[in-house]
């Protein structure tokens, strides 16, 4: 029986989603739309998220498995054994830590999920958690859907931009639960020396910390640095979840596949958590990341050596239009000082509108990142020259 409809009432948000901040670059695909529908060359240097191509034999594994009707089922959060196995050898090859593949390793769909995640399984109502300011989102908007405080520690060039954790107030740290490091750093760029990563386990472990330790980075890195894993650290497994993502190292952003590594627990955790969340990755594309693990040796490095020589033509080409542009070793990022009399949203802004140069503004990933702008390295060479001009054109 159909009456008149009654008008209704408006419907409340959650209180947690009125204090949440929004996600950095988030009206950045309308306005570019907007921009080239009305012909602007936009170059977009804003996102980690690289113009090349996967490894070809990772797309016709993709391409065989998805005609596999198994791989159609429920992935659950097993996923795909072989996956499993996949990363426990790379992970030995890689880094020398031996890992068990069914209770030390959770396949995720990508990366970001099981960061964000992760506060579910520690944080209740009122606990801290550490991050780093400025730093990648999603350890504040985890924190924030468990209904914990984010508590920010400042990344400073004068520190190199690594978190002091002695600095850490003691009232802060006993309350803390999750302590959330990245390094290779986005934004920064910043590399973490060994000692770093003994000392973070050692306060980790005094103060029954979890260690999230964000190593989406770990493979692109220059000069022939390679980043280390914090699992090599002794005493690690009790404390620290490592999270390492396929996008940048295959270029594979789209694909959403990602791992987590660390102890039994934290692990049995996350998975509990997950089961109630989703049902794990296409199992086709766990199959393709199988195929991009077993190609790293092989086709990493070409792609590593793109990367780099983007950043010395971009480096070489800012400096030249007159911004004073450090020189990363590892990440897809350079992360250089705003130029003096502005800040780093009005620049970023001026940046699309007049020139049609996305880049990040440093104030977009935390306070602490005022004073700094962000450019990827996610164009070719000729692309980056041309960005550089054009902002040079700002200064
Ligand atoms: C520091 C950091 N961690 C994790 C990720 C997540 O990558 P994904 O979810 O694609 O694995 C990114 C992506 O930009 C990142 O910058």
């Amino acid at each position: 029986m159909n009456g008149p409809i009654v008008e209704s009432a408006a419907i409340p948000l959650a209180r947690r989603l009125e204090g949440f901040p929004v996600y950095p670059l988030a009206d950045v695909p309308r306005i570019r739309r907007e921009l080239r529908a009305s012909g602007v060359d936009v170059i977009d240097l804003g996102a980690g998220d690289a113009d090349l191509a996967p490894p070809p034999s990772v797309v016709a594994a993709l391409r065989e498995a998805a005609e596999d009707p198994a791989m159609s089922r429920y992935p659950f959060q097993l996923g795909l054994p072989e996956f499993r196995e996949a990363v426990a050898k790379w992970m030995d090859l890689r880094f020398g830590v031996r890992l068990e593949p069914y209770r030390q390793i959770l396949p995720l769909i990508g990366s970001k999920e099981g960061i964000a995640h992760l506060a579910l399984c520690y944080v209740d109502p009122g606990d801290v958690t550490v991050v780093p300011d400025p730093g990648y989102q999603p350890y504040v908007g985890g924190t924030l859907l468990a209904g914990g405080q984010p508590y920010a520690m400042p990344l400073k060039a004068e520190d190199e931009f690594l978190i002091d954790v002695d600095r850490i107030p003691a009232d802060i740290a006993s309350r803390t639960r999750i302590l959330y490091l990245n390094y290779p750093n986005n934004p920064t760029a910043a590399i973490a020396p060994r000692a770093y990563l003994e000392h973070v386990v050692e306060f980790c472990r005094r103060n029954a910390i979890v260690l999230a330790w964000d190593n989406a980075y770990s493979e692109i890195a220059f000069d022939g640095y390679r980043p280390p894993s914090i699992l090599e650290v002794d005493g690690a497994m009790d404390v620290a979840v490592e999270f390492h993502s396929l996008s940048k190292t295959y270029n594979m952003t789209g694909w959403r596949i990602g791992w987590a590594a660390g102890g039994e627990d934290a692990i049995a955790a996350l998975s509990r958590v997950k089961s109630f969340v989703d049902t794990g990755q296409f199992l086709a594309v766990q199959v393709a990341a199988r195929a991009a693990l077993e190609s790293w040796a092989e086709w990493v490095p070409g792609n590593v050596a793109e990367f780099q020589s983007r950043r010395d033509a971009m480096v070489a080409a800012f400096r030249a239009a007159g911004f004073e542009t450090p020189l990363p070793q590892a990440t897809m990022y350079v992360w250089f000082p705003v130029p003096a009399g502005t800040d780093s949203n009005s620049f970023a802004r001026r940046a699309l509108l007049e020139q049609g140069v996305v880049i990040m503004p440093g104030a977009a990933l935390g306070p602490g990142g005022e004073g700094y702008l962000r450019a990827a390295l996610t164009q070719p060479a000729t692309r980056l020259a041309d960005a550089a001009r054009r902002l040079g054109a700002l200064l």
